[in-house]
């Protein structure tokens, strides 16, 4: 039997119109493999702009649309067959969850960008209806696609370290040091705006990737935690710097900061990882590297593309070792997957969870649930419980 070419893909895209910062990098990512296209979008929360940028994307008019509900009504008016593959969803938060949602709903498979939604409540309805529809559900926490993440990740469950007693995830920025925010920076301004950032700043805009970080490379559940939550920019209503003690299912500790007021420092997300046999130490600012703390010899630094290393971390590449890959790539990653799995579903059949390696819908929620406890932690100044709604 002659294997079939598999057909690309073709995807459209929420957001990400002309001045915005990370549709962009999707689309980048997504090229990367050439595994789909974008075929359609609504890019802008202005009608005029969303159009210019579509236009300037090169997407036909017919499906280049002004609005996100124009664009799901053109859609559900084609035939099935013709509807695009993925809906790629790169707005401010305070938009995710009716985007998401009416996607969802409608049957169409969904990206996400973190944090999911504003609320613990969006974020079960949201689950309960992806689970409804059985549709495929990605949200692009990007640092689980770094290949040195996936080997962290491996040497966690393997044993490598034995079992996991302490986890100390930093994500420090200094962007937000100054009131950026008042002279009309558009990131910084829907960030510190309650009304379209949530109940969190920097603790949902930052503080969710530490929390997946943790969750990706050690398996480990938080089980209680207690914050402390400040906007130390007078003026700010949003926390910018958020410090918390966890404790885990199981017994381990950890400490988790997420804070964007550290003057000078550009995106410094670091994880260590000890157990009772080593430690491993990663960087996003550093990614291509992976530091081993052996309890019983030498340190030893492993690099991305060295064949010795699992083979998730192997196929998370795609250059020999000593070219450095990095942000981009690591999204590349999660779209692989996310593609994997469509593919997979509508060829009828199961995807190689080597394949389909990306966060899902549950993991959103997850983080949002987390957000949640942490403000009500912060707010009570007391341990809270965390119960996470995807625990068994
Ligand atoms: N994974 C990451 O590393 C990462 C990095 C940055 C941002 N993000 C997330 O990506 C999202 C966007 O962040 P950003 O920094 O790119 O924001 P941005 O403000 O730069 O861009 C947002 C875009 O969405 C458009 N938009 C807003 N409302 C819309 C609507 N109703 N319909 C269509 N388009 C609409 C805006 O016009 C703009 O083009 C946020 O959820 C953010 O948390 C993730």
């Amino acid at each position: 039997m002659t294997e079939q070419t598999p057909r690309r893909l073709r995807y459209a895209m929420v957001g990400g119109g002309q001045g915005a910062f990370i549709g962009a990098v999707h689309r980048h990512a997504i090229a990367l493999d050439g595994l789909a296209e974008l075929a359609a979008g609504a890019f802008s929360s202005t009608p005029e702009r969303a159009l210019a940028s579509g236009r300037a994307l090169g997407v036909p008019d017919a499906h280049n649309h002004a609005s996100w509900q124009g664009l799901l009504e053109a859609e559900l008016k084609r035939p099935a067959d013709e509807r695009v593959d993925a809906v790629v969803i790169v707005t401010p938060t305070d938009s995710h969850f009716p985007i998401a949602q009416a996607f969802a709903d409608a049957g169409f498979n969904v990206v996400c960008d973190k944090p999911l939604v504003h609320t613990a409540e969006q974020a079960d309805a949201l689950v309960a209806t992806v689970a409804e529809r059985g549709t495929i559900f990605g949200v692009t926490y990007n640092y689980t696609g770094y290949p040195m993440v996936r080997q962290a990740r491996e040497m966690v469950r393997s044993g490598a370290l034995g079992a996991i007693r302490k986890v100390v995830v930093e994500y420090n920025q200094g962007w937000l040091a100054t009131a950026l925010e008042t002279t009309g920076n558009k990131q910084a301004g829907w960030r510190t705006d309650p009304a379209r950032s949530g109940i969190a700043g920097a603790l949902g805009d930052i503080g969710s990737h530490a929390e997946n970080l943790v969750s990706t490379v050690t398996g480990l559940a938080i089980e209680e935690l207690v914050a402390d939550l400040g906007a130390l920019v007078p003026g700010r209503a949003l926390d910018d710097d958020a410090s918390m003690l966890l404790r885990f299912m199981g017994g381990a500790r950890g400490v988790l900061v997420a804070s964007q007021i550290n003057a000078g420092l550009e995106n410094d997300l670091r994880l260590r990882v000890s157990g009772e046999h080593g430690t491993l130490e990663w960087r996003q600012e550093e990614p291509n590297r992976l530091v081993h703390h052996r309890g019983d010899g030498p340190t030893q630094i492993l690099t991305r593309g060295a064949p010795w290393l699992c083979e998730a971390a192997r196929r998370a590449g795609r250059i020999p070792p000593g070219h450095p890959e990095g942000f981009i790539e690591a999204f590349a990653n999660v779209y692989r997957g996310v593609f994997a799995d469509i593919r997979a579903r509508s060829a009828g059949t199961g995807a190689d969870p080597l394949d389909a390696d990306y966060p899902r819908v549950t993991d959103g929620a997850r983080g949002v649930h987390f957000i949640a406890c942490a403000v009500a932690s912060s707010s009570e100044r007391r341990w809270r419980r965390f119960e996470d709604p995807g625990r068994v």
